[in-house]
């Protein structure tokens, strides 16, 4: 099921950051809708991309790592 060389923990870890990183970005929505200082709003906007970055790469380690995760991406309905 996963790749030789990654501990089932490790993909444990990788999905339990994936849920952190996706909280962060609906943190940084919620935040955001009240913020007033205009350079205030774009720095937190700025840090909610950066988190959709983080998600991408977790994603993509996670479908390098965890082969039914993988073909669940090419097959699913
Ligand atoms: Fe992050």
């Amino acid at each position: 099921m996963y790749s030789k060389e990654v501990e089932n923990t490790d993909i444990k870890k990788a999905r339990q950051s994936l849920i952190e990183e996706i909280e962060a970005v609906n943190w940084y929505e919620t935040r955001i809708e009240g913020v007033k200082d205009p350079e205030l709003k774009r720095i937190l906007e700025h840090n909610r991309d950066e988190e959709k970055e983080h998600i991408a790469m977790l994603l993509e380690w996670i479908r390098k790592h965890d082969k039914e995760q993988d073909k669940a991406f090419e097959e699913h309905d």
